[in-house]
């Protein structure tokens, strides 16, 4: 491959959301970039929302009106047309790719992307959920494919997780999380497996308060607060729920739960496919958890302290669980599952850290407790947490 500078050419496959907030992050930091659609109101749409964005950064005095206008101007929008739609990307050395999250489309679009551009150009896709080593199986030479999973809003949050497929170069992987880093992201390197990092480790934060709302231990607003107010958490589960989108959040789960041959640990919950198939879906539909029809209010539970930090002990050792056991099946090095979930989903702390702090025969003992109690293999303690409370070893 032929070196990554900031003057390289970037192609952005999918002017959704995330493609859109790619291009506007690759434009201002100089690259000129080449949008491509297959629908031309996305085009349409994406040239606005960058309009806007930079309007903003204007507005706030982080850009003047020049430079605002000299980033737009680098962004050129086509749509799909020529041999396989893909003729825009001819000069490019890295495409993103952002389309719809759906296997096939993505296989037959890199597929259709190496037909069209240099030998030279790395291949990346966006996936939060995918296989990259299955997306990169559709090109001809999959190694110069790889996951570069940016987080919503892209020119917001700092986490990228950069993710190497099985046939993925090693310099391809370096030189585009050289590139990326440069781009003022905050980028770790997570193994190719279901949900990566964020979306793995994550998954008791939801999983965990579900399983305690359904056994009636305490209701969404008890948990959100306890979450919020002892555990230091910027929202609680069944509010961020609410705001992700129970479609979204239960499909993921879904997703890691199948992608992981259906290891209880990720089982999904009853209550949240519920509220999906009635079609409440959070703040999106007016409802989810909790009743938006009259505006976002914060509930007030009554406030148990004790019970709050019971609630917080039981989510935070199965976090905690969750990261030990990413480190110890190579998903990520400690280091980079603490950053993932700070600077990816705003975790107050780093969870093995956090591990540290507590003492990790103390989460330990968390795990058996609760693996006694329901006997269910749910709450299997890691294998790496048993070793360090015999060793009485830390994270860092
Ligand atoms: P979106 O639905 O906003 O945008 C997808 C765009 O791709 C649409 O404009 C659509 O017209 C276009 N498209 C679909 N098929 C196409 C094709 N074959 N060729 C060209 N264009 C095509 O989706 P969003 O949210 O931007 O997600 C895109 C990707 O990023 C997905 O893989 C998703 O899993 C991933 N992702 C999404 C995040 C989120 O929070 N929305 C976060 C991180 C990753």
């Amino acid at each position: 491959m032929s070196r990554l500078t900031p003057s390289t050419p970037v192609g952005v496959l999918g002017a959704g959301a995330m493609g859109t907030g790619i291009a506007q992050v690759a434009a201002t930091k100089g690259h000129p970039v080449v949008v491509v659609d297959a629908a031309a109101e996305a085009l349409v749409r994406s040239r606005e929302a960058i309009e806007r964005g930079l309007r903003r950064e204007v507005e706030k005095k982080r850009l003047d009106e020049a430079r605002a206008a000299e980033i737009l101007g680098r962004v050129h929008f086509a749509g799909r047309s020529g041999a396989g739609g893909m003729d825009g990307f001819r000069e490019c050395g890295l495409v993103i790719e952002a389309i719809v999250e759906r296997l096939e489309a993505k296989r037959e679009s890199f597929a259709a992307l190496e037909r069209a551009v240099s030998h030279e150009c790395t291949l990346a896709t966006n996936t939060s959920s995918l296989s990259i080593s299955s997306i990169a199986a559709a090109c001809e030479r999959p190694e110069r494919v790889l996951g570069v999973h940016f987080f919503n809003p892209a020119t917001v949050m700092p986490l990228v997780e950069i993710i190497p497929g099985v046939a993925s170069a090693a310099d391809v992987v370096e030189q585009t999380r050289a590139l990326v880093d440069g781009w003022g992201k905050t980028t770790v390197v997570a193994a190719d497996t279901p949900g990566f990092i964020v979306n793995r480790v994550a998954r008791p934060f939801y999983g965990e308060s579900l399983h305690m709302l359904e056994e009636g231990i305490a209701d969404a607003p008890m948990i959100d607060w306890a979450m919020r107010e002892i555990g230091g958490f910027r929202m609680g589960p069944f509010e961020l729920m609410d705001f992700i989108g129970h479609d979204v959040n239960f499909a993921v789960t879904k997703s890691v739960f199948e992608g992981l041959f259906y290891d209880p640990r990720y089982r999904p919950s009853l209550i949240q496919q519920r509220l999906v198939e009635a079609g409440r879906l959070g703040r999106k539909t007016g409802r989810g958890f909790y009743d938006y029809r009259a505006g976002v209010q914060t509930p007030s539970p009554v406030a148990d302290r004790a019970l709050g930090q019971a609630l917080v002990d039981r989510v935070v050792a199965m976090l905690i669980n969750e990261a030990a056991d990413a480190v110890r099946l190579g998903i990520a090095t400690p280091r980079d599952v603490d950053l993932a979930m700070t600077k990816g989903v705003n975790y107050p702390r780093g969870l093995l850290a956090w591990a540290d702090e507590l003492g990790v025969a103390e989460v330990l003992r968390r795990l058996v407790a609760l693996q006694e109690e329901y006997g269910e293999d749910r709450y299997r303690p890691s294998p790496l947490l048993r070793r360090m409370a015999r060793e009485g070893g830390r994270f860092f």
